[in-house]
């Protein structure tokens, strides 16, 4: 292994030709986001550490072990943002975005931070795009944010990913659920790190991994059959508008997310060929955010959250990862310091008509400029030697079919464009 520097371990870096499909998932599926009225938000990459604490929830595994949190020159506290939701919903309240037309509706990606425990698939950098819609509480809103992210995967070409989904309730659901899981839980011969949790978050220990914890709780009462009215007619008419939409899901009621603003419709898309870390995005309803975090207004929201990584995996997984490197329709090819210095100027006029060129830099001569011409994948090369530049010509050559004509030096951007098409 090299001595030198490396990027801090669980820390991805992308680069081709891996990075294409980085790019295509990312803008993929924030183009399916654009297409549903999302407005694209740039977030602060860190924020003051109450925010997470506050909005994601103390007992959560994200805020109270995978946090990076330090102490800023000012000696403020202030945490790498571990996810978006709180992030949005505090630009939302700053610049009284709830003020303007509900609902609001937010799209943003970027890198988001967890000390978690690296392995494929689980990074300490982890890439989203995500969605918000704050200040409707409409089930046709939250079949909307699902059928945009059902959608941006089909778009890229997966297909073996499914829908989970299930309701987590409102206030008047919740509490009397809870009381019945925690009757429950109290009853099971528990270690105490879980009967604590038990004790502070009795949905958490449904979500425990451990073969001898997931067989006690096999019979648990489920929050579905414990919901207010309500929240059964929003969640029926969620299901009713998926079926409209034509977005397949299968219920699942003892889905538990990672994150402790959630309350009615939640979600999490599942892919099958990825092992453990088998979830490529997800979210919900997250009705008593705005108000925890001191908003003025107790607006609800629902978004998702969709991890690019995985899904890149995901791709690769189904073997409709793309290939293709970067790519250049037009290779130069200047056999020495005049025609270098020509064929530099050149290439920014046809970058300036939006032809893209790249050109054999170094001194390779005539045999290793072309094969880099060939493994460049352009369509076109440009020889020119000092022949040519007497002539004021270039030669054009067509690497598709080998046909190769002179052109004059002056005229090579209208006729590089007209072989493109
Ligand atoms: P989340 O489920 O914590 O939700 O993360 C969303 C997605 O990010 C996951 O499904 C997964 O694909 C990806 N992800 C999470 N952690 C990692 C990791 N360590 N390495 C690689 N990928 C990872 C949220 O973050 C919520 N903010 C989503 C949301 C938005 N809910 C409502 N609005």
């Amino acid at each position: 292994m090299s001595q030198g520097f490396q990027a801090p371990r669980g820390i991805p870096d992308y680069y081709p030709p891996a990075s294409a499909d980085f790019r295509r998932v990312r803008d993929t599926l924030t183009d399916a986001a654009r297409r549903a009225g999302y407005g694209h938000i740039e977030l602060p990459v860190f924020e003051d550490t109450a925010l997470f604490a506050r909005g994601v929830g103390e007992s959560t595994d994200v805020v109270s072990k995978e946090m990076y949190t330090f102490a800023d020159r000012g000696d403020r506290s202030v945490t790498l943002r571990p996810e978006g939701t709180a992030g949005v919903m505090r630009a939302v309240i700053q610049h009284g975005l709830d003020r303007g037309q509900l609902p609001v509706k937010l799209s943003y990606a970027g890198p988001f931070f967890r000390y978690e425990k690296p392995q494929t698939g689980r990074y300490r950098q982890l890439q989203q795009v995500g969605v918000e819609a704050i200040g409707v509480d409409d089930p046709a809103l939250d079949a909307e944010v699902i059928a945009v992210a059902d959608e941006g995967y089909r778009r890229l070409g997966l297909s073996g990913f499914r829908l989970e989904i299930t309701s987590l309730g409102d206030d008047e659901s919740r509490p009397r659920y809870r009381e019945a899981l925690q009757q429950f839980l109290f009853g099971l011969d528990l270690d105490e790190p879980t009967r604590q949790r038990a004790q502070l978050n009795p949905l958490r220990v449904l979500d425990d991994k451990r073969p001898e914890i997931k067989a006690a709780t096999a019979d648990a009462p489920l929050l579905i059959d414990y919901l207010s009215d309500d929240a059964r007619a929003h969640f029926e008419l969620v299901l009713a508008h998926l079926d409209r939409l034509g977005v397949p899901y299968e219920l699942n009621s003892r889905l538990v997310r990672g994150l402790d603003y959630y309350t009615k419709t939640t979600f999490e898309f599942v892919h099958d060929g990825l092992g453990a870390q088998s979830g490529i995005g997800g979210g919900g309803r997250y009705d008593g955010l705005m108000r925890q975090l001191g908003g003025k207004q107790d607006l609800s929201g629902i978004g998702f959250g969709l991890g690019v990584d995985r899904t890149m995996l995901a791709l690769e997984a189904e073997g409709v990862a793309g290939t293709e490197a970067a790519r250049c329709q037009v290779f130069g090819v200047p056999l020495g310091t005049a025609a270098k210095a020509e064929l530099v100027g050149v290439a920014g006029q046809l970058r300036a008509a939006g032809i893209s060129v790249d050109l054999a830099y170094g001194d390779r001569g005539l045999k290793g400029a072309m094969k880099a011409a060939d493994r460049s994948g352009a369509k076109i090369a440009l020889v020119l030697g000092d022949r040519e530049i007497e002539q004021r010509v270039v030669e054009v050559k067509n690497l598709t079919d080998g046909v190769q004509q002179q052109v004059c030096i002056d005229d090579v951007v209208g006729q590089v464009q007209r072989l493109l098409g």
